[in-house]
């Protein structure tokens, strides 16, 4: 899909009616039916290089799932550029890594966003080392939050520059892969899958972004 607008991350809230929403909502049915005999509840949303979607994608899942009743939490687990907190309108002061250091702050650091049913848990302060602190603690974070949760999506970094998103792939119960049409090699694509094989991640499917109009069926 491609974007027409520059108001991206949160179009399937402020457009609901658009073309772009619907096709989130088609790749949220299709998680559905891929995903309906083992159910997922956390969800990472990766790529092979920066700027291919992935918060875009994230965001835009998030709201359509919140607006079908589910109760979603946006966890921002990209140390290296975290965004989900500007997006939404927030601080990153406390957040995911606190939740990290000290589990007893984890649920605390969860903030309402101004959507009905979606949560945020941004990244938190900056860390030295994120793929030490996310082996460290994000599985169990991660269990103790779906406890809270129908539904929660994590961000990440791409995964041709750093193994935070390996790591993280590895606690999530599924893997959406973001692929830039036009951007990314098909090599590229088969290493990243590899990678993701590695860590037993479950690949629940790609989504290919900005894919032009014309080129769309
Ligand atoms: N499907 C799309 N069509 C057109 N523009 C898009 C699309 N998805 C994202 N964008 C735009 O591309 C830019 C990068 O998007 P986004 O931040 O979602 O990528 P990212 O993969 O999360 O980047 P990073 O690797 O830095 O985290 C943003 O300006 C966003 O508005
Ligand atoms: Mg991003």
């Amino acid at each position: 899909m491609r974007h027409k607008t520059n108001n991206h991350a949160l179009i399937a809230y402020t457009s609901p009616a658009s073309e772009v929403s619907e096709q989130y909502r088609i790749i949220q049915t299709n998680l559905f039916y891929t995903t309906v005999d083992h159910p997922v509840k956390t969800i990472l949303v990766t790529s092979t290089a920066d700027g291919e979607g992935k918060t875009t994608l994230l965001c835009n899942l998030g709201i359509s799932y919140a607006e079908i009743g589910k109760r979603v939490l946006l966890v921002d687990a990209n140390f290296r550029r975290p965004m989900l907190h500007r997006i939404m309108g927030g601080k990153n002061v406390q957040g995911l890594a606190q939740g990290l250091m000290n589990p007893a702050l984890l649920l605390q650091a969860v903030v309402d966003t101004s959507i009905p049913n979606l949560k945020l848990l941004p990244s938190g302060m900056e860390t030295a080392n994120p793929s030490k602190l996310l082996s460290a603690g994000l599985e169990q974070a991660l269990k103790e939050l779906s406890k809270h949760f129908d539904l929660v999506l994590v961000d990440s970094p791409s995964l041709a520059s750093v193994s935070d998103s390996q790591v993280a792939a590895a606690c999530c119960d599924g893997v959406v892969l973001v692929v830039r049409y036009g951007r990314i090699k098909q090599a590229s694509v088969h290493k990243t899958v590899e990678k993701l094989k590695l860590v037993k991640a479950r690949i629940l499917g790609t989504v290919i972004s900005f894919r032009p109009r014309h080129e769309q069926r």
